[in-house]
């Protein structure tokens, strides 16, 4: 059932700012910084009370409030070490795979200590009575020998916080109140066409985009994860990017789009397929029945579409469809549309920063895969994707909308693209770079502070996890 037709829609309670631009603060007395459209500065807001302010179905709130609710798990150090050729890079790749002190003694069937080890590498291996139990030094995030089908003991606490913090902030598509995007949208004076082309490109990208990155997920990084607790986190991940695409398709339902126009906009728009098409080649190897890690070739290739899907695609390529919609809603236009990006883009930061401490962590176990020449190649990759989008914002907002354009778009993706090289411990691409946009808070691309966990807002909990007031 649509939200038009819920017969709550006339007592659920709504937010007092809704029509005015979201703001970016909240403050502690729950009062929050409005920016008053009109003169457009920033005034403070009756103290209120903050459960109210982030959860969906209330219209759209600051980034930065919502961003402050999507937890704090303890991040990956990017630069654990300074690379420098060792001895270890000459060595025969095989003995690579196993850590310094160990070569001698281990062999594939065996743990660290020699001894034999249950399980392998994914987790349906037949079971081996009597073995023994797993052992944190057993685990290791790939090319790992012990049993997967273990979540306890955890080596890996942030991926284990990640899978807590993103079910605690569970959300529905159907939460979020469309009424004021079908006026919106049906009146004929409602939107320009160039604002009905954005939403229209963006639904028609993401709509399939989430898709494919769901489909990575489970038909290609799955398999080459091999630790029970990021293994939970991407079944939670996987579970989301359903959640997004049923969100996608929610807009096209309540709006009455042709679902055809906008599903299969990435065969038919050229702006929409080239980011498809850079993506795909990037999934290919992982997702081969035969492809198999323990290589330095091989977990090279598996860094190297990691990065393609969770530092670009996700990382990159989704944020001038997530600030051109959010601007949109900024702007009280199309606001429930807007409200489902922005819980999306909470979503999406959190899976961007689970790949990256994904990558940082294979970095870590395997420093010999992080060559200067395989970096350099990820950088190519990144200023890459850098055009390319900075050619999506061109093509869908030629003239400009909403007081952005297309060279603000560029600025922004040099920015964000300095950020990413940062979180993954790569050289800075663009010197000088800044936001255009600080309203699109990135708090949690931010390495978080210690106080930030015991300041995290607790109204966005789940039911059975903790009360909603
Ligand atoms: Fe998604
Ligand atoms: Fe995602």
């Amino acid at each position: 059932m649509l939200n038009w037709d819920d017969p709550l829609v006339a007592v659920k309670p709504r937010d007092d700012h809704q029509t005015s631009i979201p703001p970016d603060s909240i403050f502690a007395d729950g009062s929050l910084d409005v920016l008053d459209p009109d003169t457009l500065f920033t005034r403070r807001s009756e103290p209120r009370d903050r459960s109210a302010a982030v959860r969906p179905g209330q219209g759209l709130v600051g980034n930065h409030a919502l961003m402050a609710t999507a937890g704090a798990a303890p991040v990956v150090d990017p630069n654990p070490f300074i690379f420098a050729p060792t001895p270890q890079a000459e060595l025969p790749i095989e003995d690579m795979l196993i850590p310094a002190g160990h070569r001698q003694a281990q062999t594939p069937d065996q743990d660290r200590s020699g001894s034999p080890v249950a399980g392998g590498a994914t987790g349906l291996e037949n079971l081996e009575m009597g073995a023994g139990r797993v052992r944190v030094d057993d685990k290791q995030i790939i090319n790992c020998r012990a049993d997967l089908n273990q979540l306890v003991p955890f080596k890996y606490d942030w991926a284990w916080q990640k899978y807590l913090d993103a079910c605690a902030n569970h959300w529905m598509p159907q939460e979020i109140n469309m009424n004021a995007d079908i006026a919106l949208w049906k009146d004929p004076n409602g939107l320009t066409e160039d604002e009905r082309t954005v939403i229209k490109r963006n639904l028609g990208f993401f709509s399939t985009a989430d898709s494919l990155v769901a489909n990575n997920l489970v038909l290609a990084v799955y398999r080459h994860l091999t630790n029970p607790e990021c293994r939970q986190y991407l079944l939670r991940q996987a579970f989301e990017e359903a959640l997004h695409t049923h969100a996608y398709q929610y807009v096209v339902e309540s709006l009455g789009l042709d679902e055809g126009e906008i599903f299969n906009m990435y065969r038919e728009v050229p702006a929409v397929a080239r980011k498809a098409e850079w993506a795909l080649p990037f999934t290919r190897h992982l997702a081969d029945p035969h492809f198999h890690t323990g290589t330095r070739e091989n977990d090279q290739i598996l860094l190297r579409e990691l990065v393609a899907f969770y530092v670009i695609f996700e990382g990159i390529f989704f944020y001038v469809g997530f600030v051109q919609i959010l601007s949109m809603g900024r702007r009280n236009k199309m606001t429930g549309t807007a409200e489902q990006f922005q819980y999306i883009l909470r979503d999406e930061s959190m899976h961007m920063n689970f790949g990256i401490d994904v990558i940082n962590q294979i970095k870590i176990e395997n420093p010999h895969l992080w060559t200067p020449n395989f970096r350099q190649e990820l950088v190519d990759m990144i200023r890459d994707a850098v055009t390319l989008e900075a050619q999506y914002a061109h093509d869908t907002m030629p003239r400009g909308i909403l007081g952005l354009n297309a060279q603000m778009f560029e600025e922004y993706l040099q920015f964000i693209a300095n950020r990413r090289c940062a979180q993954i411990g790569l050289p800075e691409q663009y010197p000088g770079a800044s936001n255009p946009f600080p309203w699109m808070s990135e708090v949690l691309d931010l390495k978080k502070e210690k106080n930030f966990f015991e300041t995290r807002v607790t109204e966005y909990q789940t039911g059975g996890v903790l009360s909603w007031d």
